[in-house]
C-alpha cells in the first residue's frame, strides 16, 4: 500500500503532501513542486539535491552519486521514493501551484 508523507523545500515554503508509490520528482511534481529534469533515471545528475531530514530509498542499483556526495546526504529525485517525511535543501525547485 503507499504511504503517504510531506516534503518541505526549504527554499520552496509550505510543505507539500507526498507518496512513496511515484518517485520524489513526480511525487513533488504532483504536489505543486517542479525541479529541473533531465534523463530521469539516475544519471544526469541535473535533479540533484540535498537532503536535510528524513530518509529516501532507491529502487535502481547505483544511482548516479559519488560515495562523497552519498555521504553529505546528496540524493536524485527522479530516482529515490520517500521513506518518510522530508526537508530538502532544493533551490532550482520552483512552486508551480
Ligand atoms: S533527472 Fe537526471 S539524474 Fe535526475
Amino acid at each position: 500500500m503507499d504511504q503517504h508523507f510531506t516534503a518541505r523545500f526549504v527554499a520552496g515554503g509550505d510543505p507539500v503532501e507526498i507518496t512513496d508509490a511515484v518517485p520524489l520528482l513526480d511525487a513533488a511534481l504532483m504536489g505543486g513542486v517542479r525541479f529541473p529534469t533531465s534523463c530521469r533515471n539516475g544519471t544526469c545528475r541535473t535533479c540533484m539535491c540535498r537532503l536535510v531530514q528524513g530518509k529516501v530509498a532507491y529502487r535502481i542499483e547505483w544511482p548516479g552519486l559519488t560515495p562523497e556526495e552519498k555521504a553529505d546526504n546528496y540524493i536524485l529525485p527522479c530516482v529515490a521514493y520517500a521513506q518518510s517525511d522530508l526537508v530538502l535543501d532544493a533551490p532550482a525547485a520552483r512552486r508551480i501551484a
